[in-house]
């Protein structure tokens, strides 16, 4: 796909599509009065005939008239107040999935309004730019050769930014498709069945990025797993043939410190198929339990993503990949086992794998110099009954490092909500025969799902709970159903603030 800034009127850009963009209550003045005027009185008609809704997301398509383009495509963003930075990636996402089925080879997309979020015009670039890739994932294409409406395939994007500095905002489109094309690759991933990738296919993934991207990887299985002690990851992956593996990534040397003086850890729940173990699930939506390893593919891919636009930068991606699967090898309600470290823990309910497995790989990282710690799960039903599919659960400690991630994710235009961590709770976990169980009442289970992974950390750390952002169980204007990306951006903003030693 060609890319390209113009600081032409959008009127003046041939294309087969002109984007858009219209706010709530449009008046009808100024440039969009102008593309109205040429369309023919088009959008101003669609507006009176109720056709092009202030919804957010609602969409109309119209014929170009006298404008350059073959179509005009208006896109609502809603209240102009209430926009902001992932409303941009949205809107472009949308805008794209409207003209799945038809042919576009080239696609014009006039800002508009859009940079009057902060950071102006490269932002908007940006984001629109990062919103049109994203926007062109289709998981039906996954596993389909022919698709009902498969998403336009665009030889060229124009975006339309009269007045702007042009290469300073081509730069930033081109840092928006690149880290579009980085979320698209976690989903891909993340959307792929059980049955296609286990464990080991998960690793080769990671060694084929490894290889593209100039990083070191080492992928640990279940005999140096046991050498070493991580009691924990092996707990949950012997129900499986499948072996587990330890998948472990690296840019820049060993323990070699960021410009912000970190060595940035990202930490990624890689379960393959999430049964539940012997603490079997509900066969209902079991299905769904695939995209268990979304944490996994999202620190896999930011770390290639990083790599694609600040080669070098310090960083570590650690994703412990297993299938928890009931078995005559699986672990047992009651069992205790040894964590990496040292803790001993006793295992209540097979179904609470995530945390047991992140646990371990939280300590390696902390073996491995890791200062400055992130991990990204699909960890808890709850975090998605108490804040849906929009909103990630998040927790951390100290709070200036949980601050440091949350300016990255309002970077990434992506939303989280703080969780408490409250002690008084811990006790609840205690055990009869070990150091703490995996799992205990319902009451507080959320809170008590951050306060188990706590138990393995010993700096700064913050764990983003995905499973209710992760994956649409339906679709939406902006994204079908599967996976979404989720942290993908967040997880990249915040490390590449280490490659420049800035937040910007
Ligand atoms: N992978 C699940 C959490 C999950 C649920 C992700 C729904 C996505 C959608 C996790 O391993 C799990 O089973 N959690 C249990 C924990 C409980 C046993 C303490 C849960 O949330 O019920
Ligand atoms: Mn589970
Ligand atoms: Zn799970």
């Amino acid at each position: 796909m060609n890319l390209s800034v113009v600081a032409d009127q959008p009127w003046d850009v041939p294309a087969d599509v002109l984007v858009v963009p219209v706010v709530a209550d449009p008046t009808f003045d100024g440039q969009l009065g102008e593309i109205d005027r040429r369309s023919g009185g088009e959008l101003r008609a669609l507006k009176e005939f109720g056709e092009l809704r202030s919804k957010r997301y609602a969409t109309s398509l119209a014929g170009g008239g006298e404008l350059r383009a073959r179509w005009v495509l208006c896109v609502s963003v809603g209240a102009v107040e209430s926009l902001d930075r992932e409303v941009v990636v949205r809107v472009a996402a949308t805008a794209v999935r409207r003209l799945a089925g038809r042919t576009v080879r080239s696609l014009a997309f006039w800002l508009g309004d859009l940079p009057t979020i902060e950071g102006g015009m490269s932002a908007a670039a940006e984001l629109v730019m990062r919103g049109i890739v994203e926007g062109s994932f289709d998981p039906s294409q996954i596993y389909l050769d022919q698709v009902e409406s498969p998403p336009a395939v665009l030889d060229e994007v124009i975006l339309i930014a009269p007045g702007a500095d042009r290469s300073a905002v081509a730069r930033a489109a081109e840092r928006g498709r690149i880290i579009g094309e980085g979320a698209n690759r976690t989903r891909r991933l993340a959307n792929r069945s059980a049955n296609d990738v286990s464990p080991e296919v998960l690793a080769d993934e990671a060694r084929a990025l490894a290889g593209q991207h100039g990083l070191s990887i080492d992928v640990i299985g279940p005999e140096r797993a046991a050498e070493m002690g991580m009691g924990m990851f092996l707990a949950v992956g012997r129900g499986s043939d499948n072996p587990p593996r330890m998948i472990v990534m690296r840019s820049g040397e060993a323990g070699q410190k960021d410009a912000l003086g970190r060595h940035l850890a990202l930490v990624g729940k890689g379960v393959c198929f999430d049964s539940g173990g012997i603490s079997l699930k509900p066969a209902d939506k079991m299905e769904d339990m695939k995209m268990d390893k979304t944490g996994a593919c999202t620190v896999i891919s930011a770390i290639a993503t990083v790599a694609q636009l600040a080669p070098g930068t310090p960083l570590l991606a650690i994703a412990p990949a297993v299938e928890n699967m009931p078995g005559p090898h699986s672990s047992r309600p009651g069992d205790i086992v040894r964590a990496l470290n040292g803790k001993m823990v006793d295992i209540i309910n097979t179904d609470a794998e995530g945390r047991l497995i992140l646990g371990d790989a939280l300590t390696y990282a902390e073996q491995l110099g890791a200062t400055h710690l992130v991990d990204v799960a699909t960890l808890t039903g709850a975090v998605s009954r108490a804040l849906g599919d929009l909103v990630t659960g998040a927790f951390g400690q100290p709070q200036d490092w949980y601050a440091a991630v949350m300016a990255a994710a309002d970077r990434a235009g992506e939303r989280y909500w703080q969780l408490p961590l409250v002690d008084e709770y811990r006790e609840e976990m205690d055990s009869w025969y070990g150091d703490v169980t995996n799992s205990s009442s319902a009451d507080g289970s959320l809170v008590k799902s951050g306060l188990f992974l706590r138990e393995f950390v010993t700096r700064p750390w913050v764990h983003l709970d995905i499973a209710g952002t992760a994956y649409f169980r339906r679709s939406r204007p902006f994204a079908p159903r599967g996976a979404t990306g989720v942290a993908h951006a967040t997880l990249v903003e915040l490390a590449l603030a280490g490659a420049t030693g800035t937040s910007a």
